[in-house]
């Protein structure tokens, strides 16, 4: 099918083992001098921001500061605050070494660089007037994507709700990938992030502003993730972990470019609702989402099957398209990923849930229509554990 598309990817990946000594000429091409590190408390501790600034520091770069409050699920304060402290240290360079949080904590913090306000006011696509100051993304987990994305989503505490912000100048400078740096991660983060991952892979590939430049990505991210997740997670396999780490990043570029859709609508209302880490609230939700949509586009989602690792030689394509929800129903169960009871869903809240997953600005291109009243039965089947 022809289609009209714009691709644009304004970051420079850099990837391989021991990428990290990469940092400072990429900081010196950047002209950074006041450099700001935005981390959270448990990647310092695991030592990475050390090693970060001791590449820094063997770089010749003096001005290196480091603001590691941010938590999961990055929140307006800690923005507020993250801003605060870049000003009073001049920063011109901002470096992210975390998880999304950290990296979609810094853009917060960039656009309040660049433009003053409140985060607030950045809802939306394209609303930057004015550029961030250079951002180095060093992604300590593997499905986040958020290093090659201009997207930057961020919890407002007032209304209890994920707000997005879109425009291509929040796309990181460069995107640095050591895989060093995930060849200790603990397995249930492993799982957790590279679920976030499968799940954008996904989205991207079926939504309704796919295209074919993404679609390529994004099939070979989901036969990346199907085939080393298991090793990844239970054979502490050091390649697996880099190849999802790799996936994650490919995935990030399926979005960057497209959308995400209903399961980051529901995964987003709950972790607005319940602060539930991102990668377990869409791994929780996916399944059901994808036997909704499956008849909406049989091919694509025959096709996710195949590369999910399923033999769909002998199903016929509305048979396969099907079996790719319980392919992921059937990893969620061997990942030990939590149903929406376990995460400690109230049923109570459900139609608020729904509401809000009705609202997300990702809602408009899931390939199939999706109103409150659906989302409500999505939820209480995810609840159930039933797809
Ligand atoms: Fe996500």
């Amino acid at each position: 099918m022809l289609k009209d598309f714009m691709f644009h990817l304004p970051t420079k990946i850099v990837s391989g083992r021991g990428g990290l000594s990469e940092l400072p000429s990429e900081a010196r091409s950047l002209k950074g001098r006041n450099i700001l590190i935005v981390t959270d408390k448990g990647v310092r501790a695991a030592g990475i921001v050390d090693r970060v600034v001791t590449h820094l520091n063997e770089g010749g770069f003096r001005g290196v500061y480091i603001f590691d409050d941010v938590a999961p699920n990055p929140r307006t304060d800690e923005v507020n605050k993250g801003y605060i402290y870049a000003k009073k240290v001049e920063a011109n360079l901002l470096i992210a070494v975390g998880g999304g949080s950290s990296i979609d904590t810094a853009k917060g913090i960039g656009i309040l660089i660049g433009n003053g306000g409140q985060i607030e006011e950045y809802e939306g696509i394209d609303k930057l007037k004015k550029p961030m100051p250079p951002l180095i993304a060093i992604p300590t987990t593997v499905g986040t994507g958020s290093e090659v994305t201009g997207f930057a989503v961020i919890t407002d505490l007032k209304r209890k709700f994920k707000l997005t912000i879109g425009d291509v100048k929040l796309s990181p400078n460069v995107a640095i990938l050591d895989s060093d740096l995930v060849a200790s991660l603990p397995p249930r983060i492993i799982a957790a992030t590279s679920m976030d991952a499968l799940s954008h892979a996904i989205e991207g590939y079926v939504c309704k502003v796919s295209m074919p430049v993404t679609d390529a990505i994004a099939l070979y991210a989901i036969e990346l993730i199907a085939k080393n997740i298991r090793t990844a997670v239970y054979g502490d396999d050091y390649e697996a972990k880099a190849n999802l780490q790799l996936a994650g990043m490919l995935a990030g570029i399926v979005i960057s470019q497209t959308d995400v859709a209903s399961v980051h609508c529901m995964g987003e209302a709950l972790g607005g609702m319940y602060d539930t880490a991102h990668g377990i609230a869409n791994a929780s939700i996916l399944p059901v989402v994808m036997a909704y949509n499956a008849i909406a586009d049989i091919d694509k989602y025959a096709k996710i099957a195949k590369c999910l690792g399923i033999d769909t030689d002998h199903m016929t394509k509305r048979e396969a398209a099907i079996a790719s929800a319980h392919a992921v129903k059937e990893l969620n169960e061997d990942l030990s990923i939590p149903s929406l009871s376990e995460i400690g869903v109230r049923e109570e809240d459900m139609r608020t849930l729904a509401e809000k997953a009705e609202a997300n600005m990702s809602n408009s291109v899931n390939p199939r229509a999706v109103t409150s009243v659906e989302y409500l039965t999505l939820f209480k089947k995810a609840y159930e554990g039933i797809i």
